[in-house]
Protein backbone atom coordinates (compact mmCIF):
# COMPACT_ATOMS: atom_id res chain seq x y z
CA UNK A 1 0.00 0.00 0.00
CA UNK A 2 1.34 3.51 -0.75
CA UNK A 3 1.09 5.74 1.75
CA UNK A 4 1.01 9.60 1.05
CA UNK A 5 3.18 12.53 1.79
CA UNK A 6 1.96 15.64 3.67
CA UNK A 7 4.40 18.46 3.20
CA UNK A 8 4.63 20.21 6.39
CA UNK A 9 5.35 24.23 4.95
CA UNK A 10 5.76 25.42 9.12
CA UNK A 11 9.44 26.25 8.52
CA UNK A 12 8.94 27.66 4.97
CA UNK A 13 6.62 30.10 7.05
CA UNK A 14 9.39 30.67 9.83
CA UNK A 15 11.89 31.87 7.00
CA UNK A 16 9.57 34.32 5.40
CA UNK A 17 8.45 35.42 8.91
CA UNK A 18 12.23 36.20 9.92
CA UNK A 19 12.24 39.18 6.98
CA UNK A 20 8.82 40.60 6.98
CA UNK A 21 8.36 40.44 3.21
CA UNK A 22 6.52 37.32 1.29
CA UNK A 23 10.09 35.42 0.94
CA UNK A 24 9.58 32.85 0.35
CA UNK A 25 6.03 32.76 -1.04
CA UNK A 26 4.42 30.22 0.57
CA UNK A 27 1.19 29.99 -1.75
CA UNK A 28 3.63 29.51 -4.19
CA UNK A 29 5.60 27.00 -2.87
CA UNK A 30 2.46 24.89 -1.59
CA UNK A 31 1.66 24.90 -5.02
CA UNK A 32 5.09 23.63 -5.88
CA UNK A 33 4.71 21.13 -3.70
CA UNK A 34 1.83 20.02 -5.31
CA UNK A 35 3.06 20.26 -8.54
CA UNK A 36 6.15 18.15 -7.78
CA UNK A 37 3.66 15.41 -6.27
CA UNK A 38 3.12 15.90 -2.70
CA UNK A 39 -0.12 14.29 -2.00
CA UNK A 40 -0.99 16.89 1.20
CA UNK A 41 0.22 20.22 2.84
CA UNK A 42 0.67 20.12 6.48
CA UNK A 43 0.05 23.51 8.51
CA UNK A 44 0.75 23.65 12.25
CA UNK A 45 -1.02 27.11 13.14
CA UNK A 46 0.65 28.54 16.51
CA UNK A 47 -1.55 31.45 18.84
CA UNK A 48 1.62 33.39 18.03
CA UNK A 49 1.50 33.23 14.44
CA UNK A 50 5.76 32.44 14.78
CA UNK A 51 5.33 30.63 11.78
CA UNK A 52 1.88 29.89 9.90
CA UNK A 53 -0.33 33.02 10.48
CA UNK A 54 -4.26 32.56 10.45
CA UNK A 55 -3.98 34.70 7.23
CA UNK A 56 -2.09 31.83 6.12
CA UNK A 57 -4.01 29.27 7.03
CA UNK A 58 -7.06 31.30 4.97
CA UNK A 59 -5.29 31.86 1.90
CA UNK A 60 -3.84 28.13 1.61
CA UNK A 61 -7.33 27.02 1.80
CA UNK A 62 -7.99 28.26 -1.83
CA UNK A 63 -5.92 25.80 -3.00
CA UNK A 64 -8.39 22.93 -2.34
CA UNK A 65 -9.83 20.78 -3.01
CA UNK A 66 -7.34 19.54 -5.61
CA UNK A 67 -7.13 16.19 -6.40
CA UNK A 68 -4.38 14.26 -5.33
CA UNK A 69 -3.77 16.64 -2.82
CA UNK A 70 -5.40 17.10 0.69
CA UNK A 71 -4.95 19.75 3.45
CA UNK A 72 -4.22 18.71 6.81
CA UNK A 73 -4.31 21.48 9.74
CA UNK A 74 -2.95 20.89 12.77
CA UNK A 75 -3.55 22.19 16.52
CA UNK A 76 -4.73 22.18 19.96
CA UNK A 77 -8.37 22.37 19.71
CA UNK A 78 -8.92 26.40 21.11
CA UNK A 79 -12.18 28.02 20.48
CA UNK A 80 -10.29 30.23 18.39
CA UNK A 81 -8.50 27.50 16.10
CA UNK A 82 -11.61 25.29 15.88
CA UNK A 83 -13.47 28.33 14.16
CA UNK A 84 -10.33 28.55 11.69
CA UNK A 85 -10.38 25.02 10.62
CA UNK A 86 -14.15 25.24 9.71
CA UNK A 87 -13.53 28.42 7.75
CA UNK A 88 -10.83 26.57 6.07
CA UNK A 89 -12.74 23.29 5.61
CA UNK A 90 -9.74 21.20 5.02
CA UNK A 91 -10.05 17.09 4.53
CA UNK A 92 -8.26 16.70 7.37
CA UNK A 93 -7.52 18.07 11.04
CA UNK A 94 -5.27 16.87 13.18
CA UNK A 95 -5.60 17.58 16.81
CA UNK A 96 -2.45 18.19 19.00
CA UNK A 97 -1.76 18.42 22.61
CA UNK A 98 0.98 21.25 22.77
CA UNK A 99 0.27 24.13 24.97
CA UNK A 100 1.04 27.78 23.33
CA UNK A 101 4.51 28.23 24.50
CA UNK A 102 5.73 24.62 23.14
CA UNK A 103 8.43 24.88 20.72
CA UNK A 104 7.17 21.75 18.79
CA UNK A 105 4.77 18.61 19.44
CA UNK A 106 6.50 16.05 22.16
CA UNK A 107 4.20 13.67 23.08
CA UNK A 108 0.47 12.45 22.37
CA UNK A 109 -2.93 13.40 23.92
CA UNK A 110 -3.84 11.69 27.35
CA UNK A 111 -7.26 11.08 25.47
CA UNK A 112 -8.78 9.79 28.52
CA UNK A 113 -8.12 12.72 30.45
CA UNK A 114 -9.67 14.84 27.72
CA UNK A 115 -11.53 12.82 26.34
CA UNK A 116 -14.96 15.04 26.71
CA UNK A 117 -13.11 18.10 25.49
CA UNK A 118 -11.95 15.98 22.49
CA UNK A 119 -15.50 14.37 21.72
CA UNK A 120 -16.91 18.00 21.39
CA UNK A 121 -14.41 18.99 19.13
CA UNK A 122 -13.91 15.61 16.85
CA UNK A 123 -18.40 15.98 16.81
CA UNK A 124 -17.94 19.30 15.56
CA UNK A 125 -15.30 18.69 12.61
CA UNK A 126 -16.72 15.60 11.95
CA UNK A 127 -20.40 17.02 11.35
CA UNK A 128 -18.70 19.26 8.93
CA UNK A 129 -17.48 16.57 6.83
CA UNK A 130 -13.67 17.25 8.23
CA UNK A 131 -11.75 13.86 8.86
CA UNK A 132 -10.00 13.76 12.33
CA UNK A 133 -6.98 12.53 13.68
CA UNK A 134 -5.23 12.42 16.95
CA UNK A 135 -1.88 12.45 17.63
CA UNK A 136 -1.22 10.04 20.29
CA UNK A 137 1.17 6.92 21.89
CA UNK A 138 1.01 3.81 20.96
CA UNK A 139 -0.61 2.78 24.26
CA UNK A 140 -3.62 0.67 24.11
CA UNK A 141 -5.73 2.34 26.85
CA UNK A 142 -5.19 5.87 24.89
CA UNK A 143 -5.83 4.24 21.37
CA UNK A 144 -9.32 2.52 22.86
CA UNK A 145 -10.44 6.16 24.20
CA UNK A 146 -9.59 7.51 20.87
CA UNK A 147 -12.13 5.28 19.02
CA UNK A 148 -14.50 6.38 21.92
CA UNK A 149 -14.10 9.78 21.12
CA UNK A 150 -15.04 9.09 17.39
CA UNK A 151 -11.93 10.38 15.95
CA UNK A 152 -11.12 8.80 12.68
CA UNK A 153 -7.60 8.43 12.58
CA UNK A 154 -4.58 8.80 14.88
CA UNK A 155 -1.38 10.14 14.20
CA UNK A 156 1.95 8.42 16.22
CA UNK A 157 4.05 10.38 17.60
CA UNK A 158 7.40 9.23 15.87
CA UNK A 159 9.75 11.62 17.67
CA UNK A 160 11.30 8.67 20.06
CA UNK A 161 11.95 6.64 17.05
CA UNK A 162 13.65 9.11 14.98
CA UNK A 163 15.89 10.04 17.56
CA UNK A 164 17.26 6.84 18.84
CA UNK A 165 17.43 5.54 14.75
CA UNK A 166 20.46 6.68 13.58
CA UNK A 167 21.95 4.54 16.83
CA UNK A 168 20.33 1.66 15.95
CA UNK A 169 23.08 -0.57 14.55
CA UNK A 170 21.35 -3.80 14.05
CA UNK A 171 18.10 -5.02 12.14
CA UNK A 172 17.22 -6.01 15.95
CA UNK A 173 18.04 -3.19 17.37
CA UNK A 174 16.10 -0.96 14.53
CA UNK A 175 12.94 -3.99 15.38
CA UNK A 176 12.86 -2.93 19.29
CA UNK A 177 12.77 1.01 18.10
CA UNK A 178 9.66 0.29 16.36
CA UNK A 179 7.93 -2.72 18.83
CA UNK A 180 5.69 -0.37 20.92
CA UNK A 181 4.10 0.70 17.13
CA UNK A 182 4.14 -2.86 16.03
CA UNK A 183 2.10 -3.87 18.98
CA UNK A 184 -0.83 -1.78 19.16
CA UNK A 185 -1.59 -2.75 15.13
CA UNK A 186 -3.83 -5.84 15.64
CA UNK A 187 -5.85 -3.83 18.58
CA UNK A 188 -6.00 -0.59 15.95
CA UNK A 189 -7.29 -2.85 13.19
CA UNK A 190 -9.39 -4.16 15.11
CA UNK A 191 -10.89 -0.52 16.08
CA UNK A 192 -11.17 0.27 12.80
CA UNK A 193 -8.61 3.38 13.08
CA UNK A 194 -6.47 4.63 10.47
CA UNK A 195 -2.52 5.55 10.77
CA UNK A 196 -0.81 8.48 9.77
CA UNK A 197 2.62 9.36 11.54
CA UNK A 198 4.92 12.39 11.96
CA UNK A 199 7.89 13.74 13.84
CA UNK A 200 11.43 13.87 12.83
CA UNK A 201 10.42 11.76 9.47
CA UNK A 202 13.80 11.87 7.36
CA UNK A 203 15.21 10.26 4.11
CA UNK A 204 16.93 7.64 6.36
CA UNK A 205 14.33 6.66 8.76
CA UNK A 206 11.17 6.70 6.89
CA UNK A 207 11.74 2.94 4.90
CA UNK A 208 11.76 0.98 8.41
CA UNK A 209 9.34 2.98 9.40
CA UNK A 210 7.01 2.36 6.61
CA UNK A 211 7.57 -1.40 6.24
CA UNK A 212 6.97 -1.80 10.05
CA UNK A 213 3.51 -0.11 9.62
CA UNK A 214 2.36 -1.53 6.29
CA UNK A 215 -1.17 -0.01 6.90
CA UNK A 216 0.63 3.65 7.37
CA UNK A 217 -1.85 5.52 5.24
CA UNK A 218 -0.15 9.12 5.34
CA UNK A 219 3.31 10.76 7.33
CA UNK A 220 3.59 14.37 7.57
CA UNK A 221 7.03 15.77 7.32
CA UNK A 222 8.49 19.38 7.60
CA UNK A 223 11.90 19.81 9.50
CA UNK A 224 14.12 17.44 7.52
CA UNK A 225 12.12 17.46 4.04
CA UNK A 226 12.76 21.25 4.22
CA UNK A 227 16.44 21.03 4.49
CA UNK A 228 16.95 18.45 1.82
CA UNK A 229 15.12 20.83 0.37
CA UNK A 230 17.95 23.24 0.49
CA UNK A 231 20.66 20.46 -1.00
CA UNK A 232 18.52 18.82 -3.58
CA UNK A 233 16.14 21.23 -4.50
CA UNK A 234 11.77 20.90 -3.82
CA UNK A 235 11.80 19.14 -7.16
CA UNK A 236 14.06 16.74 -6.26
CA UNK A 237 13.43 16.08 -2.84
CA UNK A 238 9.60 15.45 -3.27
CA UNK A 239 9.75 12.24 -5.43
CA UNK A 240 12.61 11.13 -2.81
CA UNK A 241 10.53 10.71 0.00
CA UNK A 242 7.76 9.50 -2.43
CA UNK A 243 10.18 6.73 -3.58
CA UNK A 244 10.34 5.75 0.10
CA UNK A 245 6.71 5.18 0.66
CA UNK A 246 5.29 3.25 -2.19
N1 LIG B 1 3.09 15.93 13.20
C1 LIG B 1 2.84 16.85 14.16
C2 LIG B 1 1.65 16.65 15.04
C3 LIG B 1 3.67 17.96 14.34
O1 LIG B 1 3.41 18.85 15.31
C4 LIG B 1 4.77 18.15 13.47
C5 LIG B 1 5.63 19.37 13.61
O2 LIG B 1 4.88 20.50 13.31
C6 LIG B 1 5.00 17.17 12.47
C7 LIG B 1 4.15 16.07 12.37
C8 LIG B 1 6.15 17.26 11.52
O3 LIG B 1 7.35 17.11 12.22
P1 LIG B 1 8.73 17.43 11.52
O4 LIG B 1 8.76 18.90 11.22
O5 LIG B 1 9.74 17.00 12.53
O6 LIG B 1 8.79 16.61 10.25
Amino acid sequence: MTTKLSVNINKVALIRNARGANIPDLMEFARKCQDYGADGITVHPRPDERHITREDVRNLSKLFPNEGCEYNIEGYPTEDFIRLVLEAKPSQVTLVPDDPQQLTSDHGWDAIAHRDMLTESVKEFRSNNIRTSLFIDPIPQQLEAVKQIGADRIEFYTGPYAHDFPLAQSDEQRTQLVHSFVAVLPLINELGLGINAGHDLNLDNLSFLKESIPQLLEVSIGQALVRDCLYFGLENTIPMYKRLLC
